[in-house]
């Protein structure tokens, strides 16, 4: 029989997560739960053979795995109504919710019950926004009751979106946060920076946009497809006395590595403190 997956919150996390598994020609049974009728009928009119619900127990029943995907502020709200039903079943939990700790959301969805001996198999994740365009990169971390099929449940439907990291450490999230979480806007903001200083240098607009985007893409594409390191691959394009040498010169006199080591340690402390709420 089909394994059953259901989506809490028709957003746009879920719609990434659903186009990625619809693309990976899933063998999920796709259920998808959400108060706002207009949002249900847009995912079903863009996908064929996802029942959509309005009641999130009615769309958890029997389900084998539950994606929260709802705004961390209403995550406590969401789950504590889940209590009951999940008792009575063996579902697989995975949160996307940035800054809700693993025993926050046991404690709301009834996993600390001992007197009834009650575990939950839960994975909470870390994606980014390129999951939008199923080039992401999630960070993941699963407590002691997720089973082996489980956790290759929960790797194959971040893996639509893009690429996994497992982290032994729930902890280590923080530090994802700050890297592939907020990283996104960290090259948006070096995108920006080259695109208006090209202009400067007399290039138009969308000149500056083309040069500067797929720049982007390729360094990335050769980083990733090589297994040396940024450094060797900076040196290599870094010829003595060239141009490159002398641009480099100018960012690194101006503390660029520095700036971000600063930058990425704020967004790893931010990220602590929010979940510490
Ligand atoms: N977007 C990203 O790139 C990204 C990256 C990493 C992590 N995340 C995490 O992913 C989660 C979802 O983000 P998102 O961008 O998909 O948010 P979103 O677009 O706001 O989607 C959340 C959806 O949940 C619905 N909802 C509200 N109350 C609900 C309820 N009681 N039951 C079921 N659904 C309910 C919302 O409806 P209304 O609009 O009517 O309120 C909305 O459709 C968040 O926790 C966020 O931290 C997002």
């Amino acid at each position: 029989m089909k394994k059953v997956i259901t989506f809490i919150g028709a957003g746009n996390m879920s719609r990434s997560l659903i186009a990625g598994l619809v693309q990976d020609k899933t063998d999920l049974k796709i259920r998808i739960a959400d108060p706002d009728d207009a949002q249900l009928q847009s995912i079903q009119s863009n996908w064929e053979g996802i029942t959509a619900f309005t009641d999130n127990l009615q769309a958890i029943d029997q389900a084998d795995i539950i994606v929260l995907a709802v705004k961390p502020q209403i995550m406590q709200k969401v789950c504590e109504p889940l209590q009951e039903r999940l008792a009575s079943q063996n579902t697989l939990i995975i949160s996307i919710a940035a800054g809700i700790r693993i025993s926050n959301l046991n404690h709301w969805l009834g996993g600390d019950d001992h007197q009834n001996d009650r575990s939950l198999a839960i994975v909470r994740c870390m994606p980014n926004t390129p999951a939008l365009v199923q080039s992401g990169m999630t960070g993941l971390y699963a407590n002691k009751h997720v089973s082996g099929e489980q956790h290759d449940l929960a790797e194959s439907i971040l893996r639509a979106v893009g690429s996994t990291l497992w982290l032994s450490d729930e902890n280590k999230l923080d530090a994802v946060t700050a890297v592939s979480g907020s990283g996104p806007a960290y090259y948006f903001l070096v995108m920006e920076a080259m695109q208006n200083a090209a202009q400067k240098l007399g290039l138009s607009a969308e000149e500056s946009r083309l040069l500067v985007l797929q720049t982007a893409f390729g360094a990335a594409k050769l980083a990733l497809e090589t297994s040396d390191d940024a450094s060797i691959l900076r040196q290599r394009v870094t010829s003595k006395g060239g141009t490159t040498e002398a641009a480099l010169k100018e960012l690194m006199q101006g503390g660029l590595p520095e700036l971000f080591e600063t930058a990425m340690t704020a967004a790893e402390n931010r990220s602590r403190r929010l979940s510490e709420n």
